[in-house]
């Protein structure tokens, strides 16, 4: 049977073998996809053994950015993320490194939650791993202006001048942000620790400015819940790794899932 994965360390947590597993049954292929514990000191030579029979995989942390230095070849959104989300072996058996991370999020903004990034002023928060991968994708739906902001400023900075040439990014200090935006996207591992970026209290347009959260949780995230209490519209990163995952899924069979009913079930689930 056609084999796929997803490697990671720790796995066990992983939605993936369930997401993959019903775009399979609803698209009627035919294959097989495993939670793949890949050990923190040889993830190459681990990713190896497993492609020498299976065609595809994808990969979560803390293995993203090996996975780029393994792949023999990189789609150019990989290549500006810096980052491999999914692997697709190719018929000359060599390695294909995608990120379909940025896409999944542009798809569940714009299509499943219906809003416009083109033309509108966005706020990044953060300027880790997350939002260099996310960045191409949304440049690409032409901002009025993107602002990063970070705790640490120069990180953020960075980023900017490191996109520059691909559309309006600037760089900013979480105390310097001038609000309203339109939309602000939470990219910082803050709300792990429970915790939220010091924002002010301008930066929401209440009714208005759209927040989504990259991060989900079968309650409301702290970010989400700061959104709310302003009433802003928000929403979490669920349908962000149902929707990378369908862009994984189309690199691989050419076929393109329905992620609504996915979503759906995987927030039944989280209830
Ligand atoms: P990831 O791969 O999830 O992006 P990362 O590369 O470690 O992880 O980046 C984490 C991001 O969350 C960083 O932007 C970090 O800010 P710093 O660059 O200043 O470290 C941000 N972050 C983490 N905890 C935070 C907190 N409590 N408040 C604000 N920002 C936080």
């Amino acid at each position: 049977m056609d084999r796929y994965g997803v490697f990671g360390n720790p796995i066990g947590h992983s939605k993936s073998p369930q997401i993959h597993r019903l775009f399979a049954e609803q698209t009627g292929q035919v294959l097989s996809y495993e939670p793949l514990l890949a050990p923190l000191d040889d993830f190459a030579g681990f990713a190896k053994g497993f492609f020498e029979t299976g065609l595809g995989a994808n990969v979560t942390v803390p293995f993203k950015e090996q996975a780029y230095r393994l792949a023999d070849s990189l789609s150019e959104r990989a290549q500006r993320a810096g980052a491999v989300n999914t692997l697709k072996k190719l018929e000359d058996g060599s390695l294909l490194g995608d990120n379909t991370d940025g896409i999944g999020l542009v798809r569940d903004l714009r299509d499943n939650a219906a809003v416009t990034l083109e033309g509108k002023r966005i706020l990044l928060l953060g300027a880790g791993g997350a939002v260099r991968g996310v960045l191409e994708p949304l440049l690409a739906q032409r901002p009025a202006v993107l602002v990063i902001a970070n705790r640490t400023l120069s990180k953020a900075e960075q980023l900017a001048d490191e996109f520059a040439e691909l559309g309006p990014i600037s760089a900013s200090a979480f105390e310097q942000l001038q609000g309203p935006f339109d939309v602000i996207i939470n990219g910082t591992s803050a709300s792990l620790g429970g915790e939220l970026p010091p924002l002010g209290e301008d930066l929401i347009e209440p009714g208005i400015t759209f927040c989504y959260d990259m991060m989900y949780a079968a309650l409301a995230t702290p970010f989400c819940q700061w959104a709310a209490m302003r009433d802003a519209p928000n929403r979490d990163g669920l349908g962000m790794l149902v929707e990378q995952a369908a862009a994984a899924f189309e690199l691989w069979r050419g076929v393109r899932p329905e992620s609504a009913p996915v979503l759906a079930a995987l927030r039944r689930q989280l209830a």
